[in-house]
């Protein structure tokens, strides 16, 4: 087998597009997934491992069987909202369940690790675009819990030499744009499928999360990037780290905002249909204006976004979205 690499989460949204990334890069993503939120459907690039990150016997057995030099770390809860109400359920699995991934990995003498982490570690901005040396103040246990795993990441890295690339996304959108994977949650929080689906009529409307935000038309805005070029860091940060990098964290976004109601009148220019929308209450928890500065990711590791505009993002979710109505009639095994 060339190059595995176990790839934890792979049968999730930027998980799976990952492994699409490093097959065409020449590695095997081994995918190693609980199956909580994965798919069966969006593993198709290379092996694919039922676990739990918090099972130190079965890593065992797949860092024994596969021998990788390196792992990327998806496996997480990702739901903010319930991190507020069970923020217990965040740290066990996103903190415990990494801490024992991590002592595998030292114990196996594995030494390199791309980490899946969030803008949201850096709480709300002091300023926009947002850069990595912004102070991190997480302002939720989702948030936290990816601060604490880079504080982790460092402190194995003093101690053991593990070399970790911790990557600051900010709002993942769009699908593979050859439609074989894309976004499938369940339940579904994000925006732009959420949009989607009341543009396909599969729910009546949206609801706009507050207009009285200080923004241009007082919608929130955020950052949105391309699933795809997001794969395409993990594996930038990848070959780096087999170059010799040291440790390090990047932001991954766009460097420019849009509004929720930019979001929606995009999905109704690309789709060519309405979008009924009903203004409702502020989110908790949501900050204005969350935009990111990726200028360090781009100089050092040559990262270069190839579907950064929005119309690009919401067409291959479109896409996606109305051939994920043919693929769920025909069951999860249809793909
Ligand atoms: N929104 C609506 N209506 C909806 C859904 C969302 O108005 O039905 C608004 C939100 O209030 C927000 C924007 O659309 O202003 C985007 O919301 P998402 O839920 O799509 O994404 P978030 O900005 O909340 O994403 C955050 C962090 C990420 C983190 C993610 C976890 O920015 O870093 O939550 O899911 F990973």
């Amino acid at each position: 087998m060339r190059n595995p690499i176990i790839v934890t989460g792979g049968a999730g949204y930027i998980g799976s597009h990952t492994c699409k990334a490093l097959h065409a890069a020449g590695y095997t993503p081994v995918s190693y997934d609980n199956m909580v939120y994965g798919h069966h459907w969006a593993v198709r690039w290379g092996p694919h491992e039922v676990g739990d990150i918090h099972d130190r016997t079965r890593i065992d057995a797949v860092l024994e069987e596969y021998r990788p030099t390196a792992i990327i770390h998806f496996a997480a809860y990702a739901y903010v909202g319930e991190s507020m109400q069970d923020p217990g359920k965040y740290y066990r699995n996103n903190v415990a369940g990494t801490l024992t991934l991590l002592e595998a990995m030292r114990d196996h003498g594995i030494d390199k690790l791309v980490f899946s982490s969030s803008c949201a570690t850096y709480g709300l901005p002091e300023q926009v675009p947002i850069a990595e040396e912004h102070p991190q103040r997480p302002i939720n246990p989702y948030g936290t819990s990816k601060l604490m795993v880079e504080w982790m990441l460092r402190d194995f890295g003093d101690a053991h030499g593990l070399r970790a690339i911790a990557l600051r996304y900010f709002n993942a959108a769009g699908a593979d744009p050859a439609s074989d994977i894309g976004e499938s949650h369940d339940p579904e929080t994000h925006l732009i499928p959420l949009v989607l689906d009341a543009a396909l009529g599969r729910r009546s409307e949206v609801t706009i999360f507050g207009d009285d935000y200080p923004t241009v038309d007082g919608t929130c805005i955020r950052d949105y990037i391309h699933v795809t070029d997001l794969a395409q860091a993990h594996v930038l940060a990848l070959q780096a780290l087999e170059q010799g990098a040291s440790s390090t964290a990047y932001n991954l976004g766009n460097g420019y905002g849009f509004s929720v109601r930019e979001v929606i009148d995009c999905v109704e220019r690309v789709t060519q249909r309405s979008v009924p929308a009903l203004i409702g209450a502020r989110r908790p928890g949501d900050p204005p204006r969350l935009v990111g500065d990726s200028t360090r990711i781009r100089a050092e590791l040559g990262w270069q976004p190839v579907y950064a505009a929005l119309d690009t993002i919401i067409a291959t979710a479109w896409r996606w979205s109305r051939q994920k109505k043919a693929d769920d009639q025909h069951g999860p095994n249809h793909v």
